[in-house]
């Protein structure tokens, strides 16, 4: 029977019985795992037999989480890692040798783009950084020796949608590997695998894990793909804990919920901000006067709570706004229960590629709160920032 992303969420590979009828999965603490007799031990050897043996190779609690977001992203296989940053360095790691070249899109998470430009010259990876919005700069870049195109959809500061199925087919047609973060949309709003991309990264630290108690990240591609990830994950060693795994199970519980509030808050908040005479711009792809909404609702069910925008003054506005905020608290990271708020120059530090730092940008991640109450704290934020 078919059905709903919702119901599948709740369902998927449950299986109460293998439990001894628990409704909550058991944390199976556990670093390693018995067999039975030397005969089993032979045959799991010869492969022949699948049993969990060690945990940085597989345990029940992660599995059933890896399962669930296979499904989600409706990929065939998932990894799950001890960060977002495990699971995007041994993606990558796992597609690129000495002597290749990657194309990346220029706005993307800064630690993701110091791995690829810094630390991978050290193994004589090469990169070029592309604008992408027109996927023509894409095709561009390719050279003979380019194995990876590296992409986030929407990206996290500007927010600019890229035409996936467009980039999916250039990498097609010229044999080169894509791979997404797809943490802002998460697999409720947006599934990359469907418009060709190879494979899907998650921060789960995010709206997956959606309290802000967990550090965690999520891979999904298909059975080939994931042995070599496989690989890297037992050699590297990032794998994340079972209690770790156990947390972004009980969040994902409730992604749908959540998720719907996020974006029906953060429209309104979004529309506030953009009829305000002190906001010079929005940068949220749900706003039907966005210039990428077209795009975005081409590719995606629905819209998260992060965004920015940018306000008139100077250092002087920027800083009494933020101070004045009452409810949206100043912290990195997004996601969470919890409003937040951070300025441009703080995320995107030495990147004047993407952000002028001489502007007054701000990020903030709407949170599950009353859509009103936040509205107001903005408000009497902007009043003081400018009184
Ligand atoms: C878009 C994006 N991708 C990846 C990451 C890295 O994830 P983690 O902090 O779980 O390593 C982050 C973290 O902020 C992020 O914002």
């Amino acid at each position: 029977m078919k059905r709903n992303i919702k119901t599948n969420i709740e369902h998927y590979g449950e299986d109460y019985q293998r439990f001894l009828g628990a409704i909550a999965p058991p944390i199976f603490e556990a670093s390693n795992f018995a067999f039975s007799s030397y005969e089993e031990l032979e045959e799991h050897h010869k492969g022949k037999i699948d049993k969990f043996v060690y945990t940085r190779g597989g345990n029940p609690t992660i599995k059933l989480l890896e399962d669930k977001i296979a499904m989600l992203e409706k990929g065939e296989e998932c990894r799950a890692f001890s960060s977002g940053m495990g699971a995007i360095t041994s993606s990558i790691l796992s597609l690129v040798k000495s002597g290749d070249h990657i194309i990346c899109l220029r706005g993307i998470y800064g630690p993701t783009y110091n791995f690829i430009y810094n630390y991978l010259k050290r193994f004589d990876i090469s990169s070029t950084f592309v604008d992408g919005r027109n996927p023509m700069d894409i095709k561009s870049a390719i050279k003979p020796n380019t194995k990876l195109i590296y992409l986030e959809s929407p990206n996290t500061f500007l927010f600019e949608v890229f035409d996936l199925r467009a980039i999916a087919n250039i990498a097609k047609e010229n044999g080169i590997y894509t791979v997404i973060d797809n943490t802002w949309a998460t697999p409720y709003f947006q599934n990359p695998i469907d418009f060709g991309i190879d494979i899907v990264v998650h921060s789960a630290s995010k709206y997956l894990g959606g309290h802000s108690d967990v550090v965690a990240g999520v891979v999904v591609t298909n059975k080939r793909l994931i042995e070599s990830i496989n690989k890297n994950l037992h050699l590297l060693g990032g794998i994340i804990g079972p209690f770790e795994a156990w947390l972004i199970l009980r969040g994902l519980r409730s992604l749908p919920a959540r998720m719907e509030l996020h974006q029906s808050n953060a429209i309104k908040i979004a529309e506030f901000l953009s009829e305000h005479p002190r906001v010079i711009k929005v940068n949220y792809p749900g706003l039907k006067t966005n210039p990428y909404y077209q795009l975005a609702i081409s590719q995606m069910r629905g819209f998260s709570g992060l965004m920015s925008f940018e306000i008139e003054g100077g250092e002087r506005e920027l800083k009494r706004f933020i101070n004045s905020l009452k409810i949206f608290t100043i912290a990195v990271s997004w996601g969470g229960y919890e409003s937040l708020v951070i300025p441009g120059k703080h995320v995107f530090k030495d990147r004047v590629d993407v952000i002028d730092p001489s502007t007054n940008l701000i990020r903030i991640s709407v949170g599950l709160e009353d859509a009103d109450d936040l509205i107001t704290d903005l408000d009497n934020a902007l009043k003081i920032a400018f009184s």
